[in-house]
């Protein structure tokens, strides 16, 4: 069982000593957060545009060419500063330049510090299709420096929250409330570390259990069967201010709760609990569109498997469970 290192902390001091352990450090940022990755040290760097049009195989061909003309070897470790986007691209990168060199996850923002940025996961869209090429491998270390967070735009909170409760409701028990009143109410960095800390434990152990998501690790998918139908209706239709990928799973959450409870999986009541514990964060509920236009999205995620769809319910806040829907 593969153990999931990650460290979460307001300051850079530990990695910077990390990385002391490296023969040589290369870094792919995101160019939004250059002033955050120039705090970790003066290491060759590759600038990244992380927008999901650029997620693509030539970019990632980019950065191994890259590493090739800075004369990076297997000794060297690769650290990934950005959101989801960066640390799926250059993880990617890392794992199949000279067939795998080490990386650190840097992740800057609450959605991949609980969740993009932990597990291993690492890819690129092929043309419109999210995600399509990739490889689960693990990073060294993944580095949670809640200060990355002070410049975060709220509504990119405001997505992250959205998936730290998901996490919570698969694992989190009794966190999970104490979240709510906190992202329900301002609140700093500070007051969000010990709930970004349990929720990446919670992942972690997810991922231990099962690495390659054959299993276990499809409770993570909570939410997200509805999360990608709304994606990618909103694509579909050219909306022009769609739901960011947090959002969405917040619909998908309640969407989830409401399909448990019509199959006697969770007691009655959860879905308008979780409907006005999301609206309290400032988390839309609703769907964008009748659901029946959803149907076919749902079909066609790519966790369908011989037409049935592994959905995750819940079975109460702490507890969830597989079942094909
Ligand atoms: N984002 C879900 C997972 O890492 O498995």
């Amino acid at each position: 069982m593969p153990k999931i290192r990650f460290k979460v902390s307001n300051s850079l001091s530990s990695l910077k000593l990390e990385l002391l352990r490296y023969r040589s450090v290369y870094m792919v940022f995101d160019r939004n957060v250059e002033g955050f990755a120039s705090q970790i040290g003066r290491y060759p760097s590759f600038k990244l545009d992380a927008g999901e049009d650029n997620k693509t195989i030539e970019t990632v061909k980019s950065i191994c060419h890259w590493l090739l003309m800075q004369g990076a070897d297997r000794g060297s470790v690769l650290l990934a500063v950005g959101g989801g986007i960066t640390t799926d691209m250059a993880g990617f990168a890392a794992c199949i330049y000279k067939r795998g060199i080490r990386y650190i996850n840097v992740p800057t923002t609450l959605l991949s510090q609980v969740d993009a940025g932990l597990g291993g996961k690492t890819g690129v869209n092929l043309d419109s299709y999210k995600n399509m090429l990739g490889v689960i491998c693990q990073p060294e270390l993944t580095y949670i420096c809640t200060a990355a967070l002070e410049t975060l735009p709220e509504r990119e909170m405001r997505s992250g929250a959205a998936e730290l409760l998901k996490t919570l409701i698969i694992g989190g028990g009794r966190h999970y409330e104490k979240a709510v009143d906190e992202l329900s109410a301002p609140q700093t960095v500070r007051d969000l570390a010990p709930l970004i800390k349990e929720a990446a434990r919670i992942k972690a152990r997810v991922v231990e259990s099962d690495p390659d998501e054959k299993g276990r690790r499809r409770v993570l998918n909570l939410g997200h069967t509805y999360a990608h139908a709304i994606e990618w209706y909103q694509h579909a239709h050219g909306v022009s201010d769609p739901y960011s990928h947090g959002e969405a799973v917040a619909i998908g959450l309640v969407q989830a709760a409401r399909l448990s409870e019509e199959r006697g999986i969770c007691e009655k009541g959860l879905a308008l609990k979780l409907e006005e514990d999301l609206r309290r964060c400032g988390l839309p509920t609703t769907l964008p569109c009748p659901e029946a236009e959803l149907q076919e999205a749902i079909l066609k995620d790519k966790k369908a498997d011989g037409g049935k769809v592994n959905f995750v319910f819940i079975e109460r806040i702490g507890k969830v469970t597989v079942k094909k829907l």
